[in-house]
Parts: C-alpha cells; structure tokens; sequence
C-alpha cells in the first residue's frame, strides 16, 4: 500500500513496529518512507502479531548479520554490506548509515551509542556536541581523529534520539564485532553504559565500570584492553563528573605510553 493511503492508526502502527514509543519537538507527524519493492517483515500486522514475529524476525536478522559478517575481511566491504542491510527498521526512519570515522590502523577505538541527528544527517559518528566534546577529551591526551577510530553499537539513529531497544542492538551487533576484529584495536574506549552493556555483555551500571580494565576477546585470539566511562552527552548534562572522565582517559594515555614504550 501507498504511503499515502494509509489510515492514521496504520501510520501509529508502522513507528510502534520501528520501536518508536514516544512522540518530542513539534515536528509533523511524517508518514512512513516509501521502501519500493522491499517487504518490511512487520509492516501491516497487528501489533500483537509483530510483538510474536518481531522475536522470528530478529532471530533471523541476527543470523543473516553474522552469515553476512563471516565473508567480509575490510572494512571498506563490512560498510556496504551495513549500508545495505535491511534486517534492522532503524535504517527506515534514518537519513545516513552512520559507519565509522578515523583511522582504521589506529591503536583506540572509541564506541558510542547512536548517531544523533546531526550524525544521521551528515553520515559521520560524533559531529555534534557530543562529539564536540569527544574531540576536545581526546585532545586533552594528544589524541585526534587521525589517531584514534571512532564508531558506534548501532549505525542508524534510533528515532527521536531514544535508547537503542534489545533487539536493534541485538540485529546490529554482530557487525559491530567484525568492524572491532577488522579495525583490531589495542585498546577500546567504550562511552556510556549502553555501548559498554553490549561490548562487555554486562548489566552494570557504568558508575560501577568506569575506571577499571576488561577485556574483549578479537576473532584473532588477541585481547583488546577495554575501558568504559561516561558518554559525553551525560557530560554535557552533568559537568560535574568531568573529573571522573578525565581520570578515566588519563588511565587510557598512561597505559597506551607504558606499553609503547
Ligand atoms: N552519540 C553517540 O553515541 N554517537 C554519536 O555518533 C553521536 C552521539
């Protein structure tokens, strides 16, 4: 059916199957994005039906992410086969394939959340003030974007900035895991509790993770040395706990300085 000729309640019923439970600015309601010869799995069922087939349809999106993931080696390949990957409807409702940024040799890899809008409208991870602000604790250790590689857990932008659901992280993260293999960091810096839940597969609080080593197992058999401290949107909110930030990438320059060295 047109996009056009749907019901008001259709139109509700489309952004509830793309995870949208909340409405915010004063911007019209937009009517569903025309996909020409695409089916969307869960577009027209009720919502009880998709609640069902959502669990099938991630479970297979999953798995076609990770059959997808296994005969990629670049990273160069792993962006198109994101940017045409269907299994997730984030991407319906997003302007850009928000990949990765940086440099793909680098020693760091940085790991957000989720594109914001100014990221889904101009493709590249943290160029609002979120990234504003990375950049500038970056620099405070000497590093820039030629040093270090930056992405995210989700590639598209959850609509209306809202928090990535289980299932659109679960659909996106074996993708996630080939671009860490690919970029092979020797140090991960995770920012905020979402990006760190998933990377580390914990519930934790990032309060309680902050300032402490993990590890993450590469498909090589080498470990990266993670770190996970607060996302800077937090900090743009509670300017406060920049402290606690700074002491967290100092413990990150300390130990990239000790083993360079
Ligand atoms: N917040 C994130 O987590 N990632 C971005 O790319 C921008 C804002």
């Amino acid at each position: 059916m047109e996009a056009e000729n749907l019901t008001l309640s259709q139109i509700l019923e489309w952004y509830v199957c793309a995870g949208v439970d909340e409405t915010c600015g004063d911007v019209p309601f937009a009517l569903p994005p025309k996909v020409e010869d695409k089916p969307i799995p869960i577009v027209g069922l009720g919502v009880r039906q998709a609640t069902s087939g959502l669990a099938q349809a991630v479970s297979s999106a999953c798995q076609n992410a990770r059959d997808i993931c296994e005969k990629i080696n670049t990273l160069d390949d792993l962006k198109l086969a994101v940017e045409s990957f269907d299994g997730c409807a984030l991407k319906m409702t997003a302007a850009h394939t928000v990949f990765g940024d940086g440099n793909p040799q680098a020693r760091v890899l940085f790991i957000g959340e989720a594109p914001g809008a100014d990221e889904d409208r101009i493709g590249v991870p943290f160029v609002g003030r979120s990234g504003h602000l990375l950049d500038k604790m970056m620099s405070a250790i000497d590093l820039s974007r030629k040093d270090v590689y930056i992405c995210n857990i989700l590639p598209w932008r959850p609509p209306g900035n809202r928090t990535p659901l289980d299932s659109e992280v679960a659909v996106c993260l074996p993708f996630l895991h080939r671009q860490i293999d690919l970029v092979d960091p020797e140090y991960i810096f995770i920012l905020g509790a979402s990006a760190a839940n998933s990377v580390l597969n914990t519930a934790d609080t990032i309060s309680k993770m902050r300032g402490k080593w993990f590890e993450y197992q590469k498909s090589n058999g080498k470990k990266a040395k993670v770190l996970a401290s607060f996302h800077p949107a937090y900090m743009l909110r509670t300017p406060g706990q920049k402290a606690k930030s700074w002491s967290d990438l100092l413990r990150l320059k300390t130990k990239m300085n000790e083993e360079n060295s």
